[in-house]
């Protein structure tokens, strides 16, 4: 029997991302709901994120991402073979905000589609299926992690909308290149979780309609926030340990972890399951907060834009959110 095996490797051709200058602090939301800087710092080790202004959007914020990463592939829009995007803040229900991208950047005719729904893990479960279609067919894939959480959320509601912030990261993806390389990633979803962290109006189960509207409850995220974190941290350090075991490498290889930036205890806990030091675990998000799809992507480009990534490091990038979804990747720089 001829057994057919897949060759082509995914490669990371440019990092890029962007984010609205508007900052909103602990200090200013103390002012709109009953919180404190305090309370805020020490559950979640936020201290400031961005907020899109009006005239922006999540077309807008995608687009500008896209063409800083395009500029530091040192490629053109029209270079491009597919697009992926994902957000679970779309600009519109249909078309997709690829669609609009596509057209926003002025790509050739390429397919194109989002990736939504699958919360904060959304951007590096979009490299495991970019990287397949790689493997198959040689091609240009701008893959962007978008969120303006801030216009969909419930500004009323303190438990969960302090936690986030808008934001964009993106990364193009080609079968050949010399900065990293995608060495495999590992992926899963556990459904039974779905009412664990879900915005369950809009679709055909709750459509919007004046009765949903006039309930005020039509932008309310529902979080049990306790049952997230434990299963942030338990999905993120397995997933990253098996991502390690598939590539045959142990945690003592591993110069840096880029994980969802959701919230500093996570981000620590993981970091202590796999037994890494604080300083391995790369943070940002007592500047930006918990920007959804776009944590990792603006993550990456951050660190690599820094120079914290050396030729030669591997680098873990790992994410959790609503689904529940979990995802880890394994980059060979
Ligand atoms: N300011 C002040 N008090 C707040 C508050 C805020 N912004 N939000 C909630 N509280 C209150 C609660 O009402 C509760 O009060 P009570 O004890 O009188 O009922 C108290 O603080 C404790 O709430 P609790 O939810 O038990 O706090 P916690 O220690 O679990 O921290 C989170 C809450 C949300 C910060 C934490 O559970 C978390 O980070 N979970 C993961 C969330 C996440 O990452 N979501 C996105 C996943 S991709």
């Amino acid at each position: 029997m001829n057994v057919f095996r897949l060759r082509l490797m995914a490669h990371f051709l440019g990092f890029g991302g962007y984010v609205p200058e508007q900052i909103m602090t602990n200090a200013d939301w103390a002012q709109l709901v009953d919180t404190s800087d305090e309370w805020i710092t020490q559950r979640t080790g936020i201290k400031q994120r961005r907020f899109a202004a009006p005239d922006e959007s999540t077309l807008t914020l995608a687009a500008n991402a896209s063409r800083v990463t395009l500029s530091d592939a040192g490629l053109d829009a029209r270079d491009i073979d597919e697009i992926i995007v994902a957000t679970d803040t779309p600009e519109l229900y249909t078309p997709d905000t690829s669609a609009l991208l596509q057209e926003e950047l002025g790509c050739r005719n390429i397919p194109t589609y989002d990736l939504g729904g699958s919360g904060c893990a959304g951007f590096v479960q979009a490299l495991d299926v970019a990287r397949a279609r790689i493997a198959f067919e040689p091609r240009k894939i701008l893959i962007v992690g978008v969120e303006l959480i801030s216009r969909m959320m419930d500004w009323k509601d303190r438990a969960t909308a302090v936690l986030f912030g808008d934001g964009a990261g993106a990364v193009v993806l080609g079968p050949e290149g010399s900065r990293a390389r995608l060495l495999d990633v590992v992926s899963g979803t556990e459904g039974r979780y779905a009412d664990i962290l879900t915005l369950a109006s809009g679709g055909t189960r709750n459509p919007f309609n004046e009765l949903t509207l006039a309930s005020g409850d039509y932008n309310r995220i529902v979080m049990d926030g306790r049952r997230v974190f434990i299963e942030a941290v338990r999905r993120m350090s397995e997933a990253s340990a098996q991502v390690l075991d598939k590539i045959g490498k142990k945690v003592a290889d591993v110069a840096m972890v880029i994980p969802h930036q959701a919230n500093l205890r996570i981000i620590e806990a993981v970091g202590k399951k796999l037994g890494l030091s604080d300083d391995q675990m790369y943070v940002n998000v007592h500047e930006y907060g918990n920007t959804g799809s776009a944590t990792v992507p603006f993550a990456l480009h951050e660190a690599v834009q820094k120079g914290l990534i050396a030729k030669g490091d591997l680098v873990l990038l790992t994410a959790f959110g609503a689904g529940f979804h979990w995802s880890a990747a394994a980059v060979q720089f």
